[in-house]
């Protein structure tokens, strides 16, 4: 009797789910083949998994079948090896038969799709690993130098007169650019690092409404982001195109080799290469935050990969050629860990850069908080810039209060 209810429910769930059409997408990622994956599959190891404990110790093969079985044998089909279901299960994931659901839409079509667990490996260890040492040794890094070095001063006497660095329109885009971006930064780790780091001390119900929130906040402020990426853009490329004083500011170490400061012009070659990292790394992580937005939409890796081989990169380091036959599933895992890596690298520099534009030098913050800088500083600092202003007479006498460096009414 149990065996023929067995027998009835597969039946009916492969009527219910299957028609003997062509699923060429099942076929074209492939199995990861993960050995490591070993042990029996009993309800113990379920309830366990499900505690989040011994991940690895499930055994894919055993639960679906391997690949060598015979198919569709309706010995097996009828139980013999007690296992009636793992036929079919085998068929979904090496794609060994004609599979195809009535469920219409990208993606439909691949109930399973095996090299996921790989991205789930990768996701939930070594990027939530790495990227954390990367930021939290970043943040040391600083401490160090602001410990060797301290804060850099304005070496010069300070005149009293001021100088317009930043009009109000490129003062707005740059805060709406770092705003978003950090907001973005701390839900994208809420998202990525939740799991792990705040289950445990704050549960599961508190969790999943950080989690909610997160993903809601992190969702629509990346409009704002791509926004003013597009508003500093415009607004700075002129004053970063690479020029010769930016080879002698970097042999000078931008001052920090050397004693004195090396000439600059509006932005140093240390600047240019924030704006140019915030640029293609923004636009990098805007674009891979973009397929992510619109599941299966964005086809994006396909391509590149293809464009990779051929120019033979993966060789030269002694790799086989990347995947080129990508299965939607397989797209939107690679967007989701190109997205974290390329986010972690950028909170990396922005960590730094919010560091020299704050406690690390005296008068930055200034230029970006109030608009005006003190003359002596852009003398100092961007040299042939102030030339040009002061030559024009763009020169104010500074408003008297505390510290302030905004000009006279
Ligand atoms: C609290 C956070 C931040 C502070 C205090 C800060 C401060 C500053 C200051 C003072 C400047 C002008 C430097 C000068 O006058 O030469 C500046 C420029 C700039 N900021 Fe920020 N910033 C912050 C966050 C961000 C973020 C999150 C981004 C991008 C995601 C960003 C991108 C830029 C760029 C591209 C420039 C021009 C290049 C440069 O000066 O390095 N900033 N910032």
């Amino acid at each position: 009797m149990l065996r023929a209810l067995t027998l009835y429910f597969c039946l009916m769930l492969g009527a219910a789910t299957l028609s003997p059409m062509s699923a060429a997408a099942q076929a074209v990622d492939p199995p990861s083949g993960d050995e490591s994956l070993a042990s029996e599959q009993t309800v113990e190891d379920i309830m366990r998994r499900q505690q989040g404990l011994a991940e690895g110790d499930i055994n894919q093969e055993q639960l679906i079948g391997d690949r060598a079985a015979p198919q569709y044998d309706t010995e097996i089909l009828d139980g013999v090896n007690g296992d009636p279901g793992a036929n079919l299960w085998r068929a979904f994931r090496f794609d060994e038969d004609q599979i195809s659901t009535q469920v219409r839409g990208p993606a439909t079509d691949i109930l399973i799709q095996d090299r996921g667990m790989w991205w789930w490996q990768v996701r939930e260890g070594p990027l939530i690993f790495w990227g954390g040492i990367l930021l939290l040794g970043t943040i040391a890094a600083l401490a160090l130098f602001y410990l060797i070095k301290g804060r850099v001063r304005i070496d010069g006497t300070k005149t009293g007169r001021v100088m317009l660095r930043f009009t109000s329109i490129e003062r707005f885009s740059h805060w709406l650019l770092a705003g978003s971006f950090i907001v973005l930064a701390i839900t994208g780790l809420l998202t990525l690092m939740g799991r792990k780091f705040l289950i445990p001390t704050f549960g599961h119900e508190a969790f999943a409404l950080v989690a909610t929130g997160s993903k809601w906040i992190h969702n629509n402020i990346s409009w704002a982001f791509m926004i003013a990426l597009v508003l500093i853009f415009v607004q700075w490329v002129w004053s970063n195109l690479p020029d010769k004083t930016d080879v002698n500011w970097i042999l000078k170490g931008g001052g920090l080799l050397t004693k004195g400061h090396p000439p600059a012009k509006k932005f140093n070659a240390g600047q240019k290469l924030i704006f140019w990292s915030v640029i293609v790394f923004g636009a990098s992580i805007s674009a891979s935050g973009l397929a992510l937005l619109f599941p299966f939409e964005l086809q994006m890796f396909a391509p590149t990969f293809e464009k990779i081989n051929a120019v033979g990169v993966p060789g030269w380091f002694g790799f086989d050629p990347l995947p080129t036959a990508l299965s939607p599933q397989a797209e939107m895992q690679y967007s989701q860990l190109w997205h974290a890596i390329v986010g972690f690298i950028l909170m990396a520099i922005i960590i730094a850069h919010i560091y020299i534009g704050s406690i690390g030098m005296e008068g930055a913050w200034d230029a970006m908080g109030k608009g005006w800088v003190e003359e002596q500083w852009a003398r100092e600092h961007h040299s042939i810039w102030a030339e040009k202003k002061l030559k024009k007479g763009d020169v104010a006498p500074k408003k008297s209060g505390a510290g302030s460096a905004t000009p006279a009414e």
